[in-house]
């Protein structure tokens, strides 16, 4: 079975959704580890609580390059199985910009979740930046990381609509329900070799 390794920064809801879909059979894959670059990240109570195991490679005050720090990542993953040719990293909600280094080692086997329909509204505040936008909708994408700011291969995308009462937190909101669904599904597919990248589209199924 496939080993994955999370990486997280703070809450850690995309992280329990996927953990729970795995604890409930719905995904063969093995929940190997989860890191978090933030000693504090809420997330690291909730996959304790759920039973998996959990490290921290803090990044504050790290001295060092990126891809320095990512090597401390990559060793971390290694030890606990999660290795470029059996296993799958997913990002979720972890906020650091990731090396070259990391992501060719790990060519196709990083997945993100975005709270935006990629390419709009990449980086940071993407549901700010979709009301200020006045689009009307906007939702989130699940993607392989390449070596772009969020432009990797879309997974799988889902829609939400913006009305005009809505504001950063209600938006937000309904996107992270939608996450919740598409994150896990996403996953599941990977863990069940459904996935075969072709230049930057992929082919499910
Ligand atoms: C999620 O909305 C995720 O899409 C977003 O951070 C939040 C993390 O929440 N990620 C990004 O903006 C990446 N650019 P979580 O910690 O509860 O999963």
């Amino acid at each position: 079975m496939l080993n994955l390794g999370i990486l997280i920064s703070g809450r850690g809801s995309n992280m329990e959704s996927i953990l729970k879909a795995i604890k409930k059979k719905k995904i063969p894959i093995n929940p190997a580890i989860v890191i978090s670059n933030k000693p504090d990240a809420k997330g690291l109570k909730i996959a304790q609580k759920i039973g998996v195991p959990v490290e921290i490679v803090e990044s504050k005050g790290f001295k060092g390059t990126r891809a320095e720090y990512d090597k401390k990542i990559i060793s971390t993953l290694t030890k606990y199985g999660v290795t470029p040719r059996n296993g799958l990293v997913c990002l979720a909600g972890f906020m650091r910009i990731i090396s070259p280094e990391f992501v060719k080692k790990y060519k196709n086997r990083i997945i993100n979740i975005h709270p935006a329909l990629l390419p709009a509204f990449p980086g940071l505040d993407s549901q700010k930046q979709a009301l200020e936008y006045g689009s009307k909708v906007s939702g989130c994408t699940v993607h392989f990381v390449d070596t772009g700011m969020d432009t990797g291969p879309v997974i799988i995308q889902a829609t939400v609509k913006i009305n005009e009462k809505d504001t950063e937190e209600s938006l937000s909101k309904k996107i992270l329900k939608e996450e919740h669904r598409i994150y896990p599904e996403a996953v599941n597919l990977f863990a069940r070799k459904k996935i075969r990248v072709s230049g930057r589209k992929t082919i499910i199924g």
